[in-house]
């Protein structure tokens, strides 16, 4: 990655001639690995979700982007749109960061309705002179011609005593027709946080205080918080950097989770809650955001990838893609995630659907891209193995042991290019019900995998030839079997 000198990384795209974006554009369409049915970018890498919103019969999400190439450079947000959180249409590029507090990025932030409009507020990202951060938090619309127009000078425009200039990622949320932001930040003393502000009319703000939770010491910045209420609970999520792995937990490069309480005491911002549970135990998944549906769903979309981790597709020229919808919902003090009921509509031909006595070992069909449902499981061997992308030379692999309720996905050999093999090569959870359904979507570079009706979920990317296509499931079992191409 040497050609990306800082001066690379920060040039706009609208420095490049037409063509050569073109050319880029062509290149990317060449790779495999492209995925079928997720948000991918055009050119470029593609991380954190952003301004998710529904508004008038219409989702809308944004993505940060850096369109010249694989790295991370100057941000901008991708816009999509979708009528059924299943098909997305291509926006464009709609906030660009060609003023001077974002003049280095345009970076994370949440999107809301206010007057009957779709509004965002992110955080601009600057850089002085000697390299120096300048962060500040602004407000947008997003107009009628698919752009974004910034409300400038920015609504909060520096960073309060106290906290480094790691201080990003607005949430924006009402509460009793007054705004709240919560905003991710690195204390002083290089420990992560949120903190709080509100307004009247989401444009002034006011500083209320640093949120007190009993995770005062946890990492060293917390990014892209988001809150939010559910069945009477106050669900906080964030991305905390800096966490040490603690058996089957932490395990990737940075984290994402959640403390779950009573409803945030707002006045004072104090919050009584659970311990930090992890959202995904996968290889991939980071910086995920919610918004709440027509029907009242809430409903989180992650960034399917980690940063500072090289990818096999960056030598195409675009890195990373968006997990499927996820609808949450609470039981027992803890979050159930299920894919959306809308991505049934993905379903093109039934491979397989019958009642199964698996005895050994089934090989039960050939797909690229599918889902998997396997229901009313009764397990009679001491595990169940699953391998999906299968052919001679690789596989990815899904494993339940019963005796210790311990699933493991193991992608070791998943392709000839495995990813962040430094922090591992596979990530295991224990799960609290024996397993007795799991649901599976595989696209031409990623698995999700829910268990259990969204006990647990694991995002991974792999990177098999096209051609390994092997299904093959090993066992003993009873169960239902159904397998839908995509
Ligand atoms: C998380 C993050 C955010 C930031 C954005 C920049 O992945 O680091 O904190 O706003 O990415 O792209």
């Amino acid at each position: 990655m040497n050609q990306w000198t800082r001066e690379a990384r920060y040039r706009p795209l609208s420095d490049l001639a037409p063509e050569v974006y073109q050319l880029m554009k062509e290149e990317v369409r060449t790779s495999p690995w492209r995925f079928s049915f997720h948000i991918q970018p055009p050119t470029g890498l593609l991380n954190d979700p952003n301004g998710f919103v529904y508004h008038n019969g219409t989702y809308h999400l944004f993505y940060q982007w850096f369109p010249l190439g694989p790295v991370h450079g100057l941000k901008y947000w991708y816009h999509m749109t979708s009528k059924d959180l299943v098909h997305w249409f291509d926006e464009g590029a709609a906030l660009i960061p060609n003023d001077d507090p974002d003049s280095h990025g345009a970076y994370s932030g949440s999107g809301f309705i206010k007057n009957d409009q779709v509004h965002i507020m992110y955080t601009g990202n600057k850089r002085d002179a000697e390299w120096n951060r300048h962060t500040s938090q602004i407000v947008g619309h997003l107009r009628s011609d698919g752009r974004i127009e910034k409300h400038l000078p920015p609504a909060i425009p520096t960073v309060p005593d106290g906290y480094t200039e790691h201080f990003r990622d607005p949430k924006v949320f009402q509460h009793q027709d007054v705004w709240y932001c919560i905003i991710g930040a690195q204390r002083n003393d290089l420990t992560g946080c949120t903190v709080v502000y509100r307004s009247e009319d989401a444009e002034h703000w006011t500083w209320i205080g640093e949120l007190d939770t009993r995770y005062d010491q946890f990492g060293y910045m917390w990014e892209c918080p988001d809150y939010f209420e559910l069945d009477g609970k106050g669900i906080l999520l964030f991305s905390p950097q800096g966490i040490e792995p603690q058996g089957d937990r932490y395990q990737n490069i940075f984290q994402s989770g959640y403390l779950i309480g009573d409803p945030l005491n707002l006045p004072d911002v104090t919050f009584q809650h659970d311990d930090f549970v992890e959202l995904d135990f996968g290889f991939d998944f980071y910086a995920p955001q919610t918004t709440l549906a027509a029907d009242g769903r809430r409903i989180l979309v992650g960034w399917m990838g980690l940063p500072d981790i090289a990818y096999p597709s960056d030598r195409f020229n675009w890195a990373h893609g968006l997990t499927l919808p996820r609808e949450l919902t609470l039981e027992n003090q803890q979050l159930r995630q299920k894919p959306v009921q809308e991505l049934t509509a993905l379903r093109k031909e039934t491979l397989y659907a019958q009642e199964l006595t698996l005895e050994h070992h089934i090989m039960p069909a050939q797909a690229e891209t599918f889902e998997l449902e396997l229901s009313h499981l009764q397990l009679s061997s001491d595990q169940l193995e699953l391998k999906v992308r299968a052919s001679d030379q690789e596989e990815t692999i899904l494993r339940y042991e019963a005796e210790t309720k311990r699933f493991t996905i193991d992608r070791s050999k998943s392709g000839a290019e495995v990813p962040a093999v430094e922090f591992g090569t596979s990530r295991s959870i224990t799960l609290a019900e024996p397993l007795h359904t799991l649901r599976l979507f595989v696209d031409r570079s990623s698995i999700e995998v829910f268990l259990n009706d969204g006990e647990a979920v694991a995002s991974s990317r792999i990177f098999p030839k096209s051609t390994s296509q092997g299904i093959v499931l090993t066992g003993d079992a009873t169960a239902h079997l159904a397998i839908y191409t995509l």
